[in-house]
C-alpha cells in the first residue's frame, strides 16, 4: 500500500497550523479540517521546510487497527516501507477518557516473514491477558487479537496520560519498533486541571531516529549494542516546522527511539516547565532548561512563547547539537491557560513490606538481570496483590539503562541514597546511569497474573534484560480440616 502525504491540513482554530496526515488507511480523525495551501516538496530537502504532521485520531470505544505495511514519505525521494499501525508512522492515535473500556482490535496483515505480533500498551494498567505478552496470546499471520483496556485503577479511575502501545514479540521487539510499530494512546482525565493549554494547544511530540539506505530504506541490523540512525524524526517527519502562537502549548514528548537517548533544550535558552511523566501529571511543576530523555520516557511539558512573535525557536538535542523542530512564532493570540501551583497529589500506596534487587548486569557476553537473560517459563518475582513492594535497581555496567515495569506506575523513594529528582515522582520507565541505584514503590492493584520488567533499549530487551513477576493472590485460608470420625470398632 502506497500511503502519501497529499497536502497538509489546518484545524479550523487555524492558529496553530496544526496539519494532519491524510493516508488512505481506513481510520480518519473525527477532526473537523480546513484546507491549506499544498506543501511543495523541494527536491533537495532545504532543513525545516515540511510541515509538522500529527498521526490521525480514534477517539471511539471500538477501535479496529491494520497491522500493514506501508510505504511512508519521510526524506523527499522514495518512500520509506515501513511496518505501521493503520498506515501511518506513528500509528493511528487512540484517544479516550478515562474509566471507559476501550476495545482495540489489531489485525496482522504483515507478511508471514513477519512472524507473530504482540501488542504491549505502554503504561496502561492493563489485565495480564490485555498486556501483550511477549511469548503467547500472539497475532498470528492474518489473525486478530482485541485488547481491552476498562480506564480503571484501584477503584477509580486511571490518571490522565500519555501512553503508547508498541509490539513486543520476543526477541524481534527492536526490529518490529524500528519498522514502525509504535503509536500514541492518550487518556483524558476530567480529574487533571482544565486550565492547562488544551485542544490544538496540547500537542504530541515523538521523537525517533532511523538510518536510512541510499533508497531511503531503514533495513534492521540487530546490534547488542543498540541500534540508531543519523536522522532524527519528530511525528515521523525529518526536520519539520511548526508554526505557532506566542502563547503557551502543551507539549507530550515521547522517545520512541530503539536505544537513543537525548537531552532537549531550546535554542531560545528558555525553559520548560515539566508539568508530567508517563505515569500523568506531577504534584508540582518544576522549570527544567534541560531534559534528558531515554528509550520510552515520556515528558509532559508546557513551552511559552509569549514574547517570541517573529522568531525561529529550535527544539535541540544538546548531546548531538542536532536541530530537531523549528518552531516558528508567526501569530499572536490571547492566551487563558494557566499551570496551576499544584496538578495532582500521589496516591497513597502505603509502605513497602518486601524489597527485591533488580541488577541489570551484563554477563556471559549478554544483558542481563540478576545474571539472567530471558525465559518465558521462569518467573522472577511472585508480589502478593494488593500489597506494596520496594523494588531496589542498580547498574553495574558501563552503559545505561532505562528500567521499565508494566502493570502499576512506580512512586521513586530515592536515588543514589538520596533525594529524588523533582520531576521523578511517579513514573514507570527510569534512566538508570552506569553505577546507579534507584529505590521505588509499587502497589499491585487489580490484575494477577505475569507481568513484564525489562530495559526499554530495546535491543538490551532482545538480548535478554527482560525478566517477568507474577502478581498471586494471597494465600487462600487453609480449608478446615474436617473433624476425624471415629472409626467404627469391629
Ligand atoms: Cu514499552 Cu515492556 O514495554
Ligand atoms: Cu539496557
Amino acid at each position: 500500500m502506497i500511503l502519501k502525504i497529499l497536502f497538509s491540513l489546518v484545524f479550523a482554530a487555524a492558529v496553530a497550523g496544526v496539519g494532519i496526515r491524510l493516508t488512505n488507511a481506513p481510520h480518519t480523525s473525527a477532526t473537523t479540517a480546513i484546507e491549506a495551501p499544498a506543501v511543495t516538496p523541494t527536491p533537495t530537502a532545504a532543513p525545516f521546510s515540511h510541515p509538522l504532521l500529527f498521526s490521525p485520531v480514534n477517539t471511539n470505544a471500538n477501535v479496529s487497527i491494520g497491522i500493514d505495511e506501508a510505504c511512508v514519505q519521510i526524506l523527499d525521494g522514495p518512500c520509506t516501507n515501513m511496518w505501521t499501525y493503520g498506515g501511518t508512522y506513528p500509528g493511528l492515535t487512540v484517544r479516550r477518557p478515562t474509566g471507559q473500556t476501550t476495545n482495540v482490535t489489531f489485525t496482522n496483515n504483515l507478511d508471514p516473514a513477519a512472524g507473530e505480533l504482540t501488542v504491549h500498551n505502554h503504561g496502561n494498567h492493563s489485565s495480564a491477558v490485555n498486556d501483550g505478552q511477549p511469548d503467547s496470546l500472539l497475532i498470528p499471520t492474518g489473525g486478530s487479537r482485541t485488547y481491552v483496556y476498562n480506564g480503571l485503577e484501584e477503584g477509580g479511575n486511571q490518571r490522565g496520560k500519555m501512553q503508547f502501545y508498541h509490539d513486543h514479540r520476543m526477541d524481534v521487539t527492536g526490529r518490529n519498533v524500528w519498522m514502525g510499530l509504535a503509536g500514541l494512546y492518550v487518556v483524558d482525565d476530567p480529574a487533571d486541571p482544565s486550565t492547562l493549554p488544551s485542544g490544538e494547544f496540547d500537542l504530541p511530540l515523538v521523537i525517533a531516529d532511523r538510518q536510512f539506505d541510499a533508497k531511503n530504506q531503514i533495513p534492521y541490523v540487530f546490534n547488542p549494542n543498540g541500534v540508531t540512525g543519523d536522522k532524527f524524526l519528530v511525528n515521523g517527519i525529518y526536520q519539520p516546522y511548526f508554526e505557532v502562537g506566542d502563547r503557551k502549548y502543551r507539549f507530550r514528548i515521547l522517545n520512541a527511539s530503539n536505544f537513543r537517548t537525548y537531552f532537549l533544550e531550546l535554542s531560545s535558552g528558555d525553559s520548560f516547565i515539566q508539568i508530567g511523566t508517563e505515569s500523568g501529571l506531577l504534584p508540582v511543576a518544576v522549570t527544567r532548561t534541560g531534559m534528558r530523555m531515554g528509550p520510552a520516557e515520556r515528558i509532559d511539558v508546557v513551552v511559552n512563547f509569549a514574547g517570541q512573535l517573529g522568531q525561529n525557536i529550535y527544539l535541540v538535542d544538546a548531546l548531538t547539537g542536532t536541530q530537531l523542530l523549528e518552531f516558528r512564532v508567526t501569530q499572536h493570540v490571547t492566551d487563558d491557560s494557566s499551570i496551576p501551583a499544584t496538578l495532582r497529589p500521589l496516591p497513597d500506596i502505603g509502605e513497602p513490606s518486601v524489597t527485591r534487587n533488580w541488577s541489570f548486569d551484563q554477563t556471559g557476553g549478554h544483558w542481563t538481570i540478576n545474571g539472567l537473560r530471558f525465559d518465558p517459563s521462569r518467573v522472577d518475582a511472585r508480589p502478593m496483590l494488593g500489597t506494596t513492594e520496594k523494588w531496589v535497581f542498580t547498574n553495574p555496567t558501563g552503559q545505561p539503562h532505562t528500567v521499565h515495569i508494566h502493570d502499576v506506575a512506580q512512586q521513586c523513594m530515592s536515588r543514589n541514597g538520596g533525594a529524588c529528582y523533582p520531576y521523578e515522582t511517579m513514573k514507570e520507565t527510569w534512566y538508570l546511569a552506569p553505577g546507579e541505584v534507584l529505590e521505588v514503590k509499587l502497589k499491585f492493584t487489580d490484575h494477577v497474573g505475569m507481568y513484564m520488567l525489562h530495559c526499554h533499549m530495546m535491543e538490551h530487551e532482545d538480548d535478554g534484560m527482560m525478566t517477568q513477576f507474577e502478581v498471586v493472590r494471597a494465600n487462600p485460608t487453609p480449608r478446615p480440616r474436617p473433624t476425624p470420625v471415629p472409626r467404627p470398632t469391629p
